[in-house]
């Protein structure tokens, strides 16, 4: 009898109308060591579920009333059971539903008559699987955890090393050397700051935590905020923003900060990433349901490549900054997620050698 610690504890629920059925597999998944609750039809597992949720289950496919394929899709749909591995009971002449069977989520099939090593082998690997699955997702939580807390506690520090440095750099007693040393810290304190805001936004939007208030903003109003923001780092490349203020109000549905934060990452990537001297052209289109907007630049543009990977996390490609910047390839990947979470869509159109153009679309308010 097989009585390790993993199997010993799994339960297993077994669906068949036929009572024989259950008999058989319970007898066989019981003697391995498993625990087993047999149900005779569909609905009755489905209540049983919300007593206990097993650990797989093994379902029959063809059932009087709600069938198998019904029942699995339910399994699926609900985020409770929906991790569950189903794998399906089914007769030789029930093959041509198989696709089907995987279609609705299920993970493997066995034939009856049952071949006890065969179903036992079966049901051990997709146990395994699910084990290993659960134990990656609990992995992934702590890493994203200790991101968050790292981040999050690296942020006062670097918070006095910037204000301590601002206040040194006011002391008129300071020569110019020194001022010139302290204005360093402070310029590398800041951007630490950066990655490490940008680290913690990636963070909680893969948490799913990130808390968006969408309201009427006016779209036109914040790229001008935006580009006013940015246009000493435009001008220390003689970089021409173009921009028609005058455009009036152009309302979307969005969140205020978030939206800023959207743009504000496209328009520094085109001062980054453009050599000196060039033409960024920032423009809005709006029509009944949606607004666009546009940052165009005359920079190195993105090959097919490059384009593919542009939205992902820690995408460092081709164009590197112009001016010595600092680079995360972390700006684009929570954009996207950003304009997602406004019920937006954003992307890049563009050619190497040829610039590009990101392009942002949102819900008209
Ligand atoms: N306007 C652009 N023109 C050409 N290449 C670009 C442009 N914008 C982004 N890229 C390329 O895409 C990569 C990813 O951009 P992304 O904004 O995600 O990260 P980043 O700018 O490297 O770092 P940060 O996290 O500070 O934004 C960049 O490293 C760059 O190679
Ligand atoms: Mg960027």
């Amino acid at each position: 009898m097989n009585t390790t610690s993993s199997t010993a504890r799994s339960n297993i629920l077994i669906v068949d109308d036929i009572t024989k059925n259950l008999q058989v597999v319970g007898t066989i998944l019981r003697q391995a060591g498993y625990a087993v609750t047999p149900a005779t039809s569909g609905t009755e597992a489905l209540e049983g579920l919300r007593e206990q949720l097993p650990d797989l289950i093994l379902l029959d496919l063809m059932m009087p009333g709600m069938d198998g394929l019904e029942v699995c899709r339910r399994l699926k749909a609900d985020p409770t059971t929906l991790q569950i591995p189903v794998i399906f009971l089914t007769a030789s002449n029930e093959m041509e539903h198989l696709v089907q069977g995987f279609e609705v989520g299920a993970v493997d099939y066995v034939t009856k008559p049952f071949n006890p090593p065969e179903l036992l082998a079966r049901v051990r690997t997709h146990l395994e699987l699910k084990h290993a699955r659960q134990r990656l997702r609990e992995m992934n939580d702590e890493k994203n955890e200790f991101m968050g807390i790292a981040a999050h506690d690296l942020r006062s520090p670097l918070n006095a090393v910037k204000g301590y440095s601002e206040m040194v750099l006011e002391d008129a007693a300071l020569g110019a050397e020194n001022a010139e040393l302290v204005q360093k810290i402070h310029e590398a304190a800041a951007r630490m700051a950066e990655m490490v805001q940008n680290l913690l936004d990636a963070n909680r939007i893969e948490r799913g935590e990130m808390q968006l208030h969408l309201v009427p903003i006016d779209l036109a109003a914040a790229v001008s905020d935006v580009l006013e923001a940015q246009r000493p780092r435009a001008a220390a490349k003689q970089q021409t923003f173009h921009w028609r203020k005058e455009v009036g109000p152009v309302p979307v549905l969005a969140d205020a900060t978030v939206l800023t934060q959207v743009i504000e990452n496209l328009v520094s990537n085109a001062v980054k990433y453009s050599p000196p001297g060039k033409n960024i052209y920032v423009r809005l289109n709006k029509s009944v349901e949606k607004v666009v907007c546009e940052v165009q630049d005359e920079g190195p543009g993105l090959s097919t490549e490059d384009q593919k990977k542009l939205f992902g996390k820690f995408a460092r490609l081709s164009a590197k900054p112009t001016g010595g910047e600092h680079s995360t390839g972390l700006g684009l990947s929570i954009v996207k997620k950003m304009v997602e979470a406004m019920n937006g869509r954003v992307w890049c159109e563009s050619e190497p050698g040829r610039g590009s153009t990101f392009i942002v679309e949102l819900p008209t308010a």
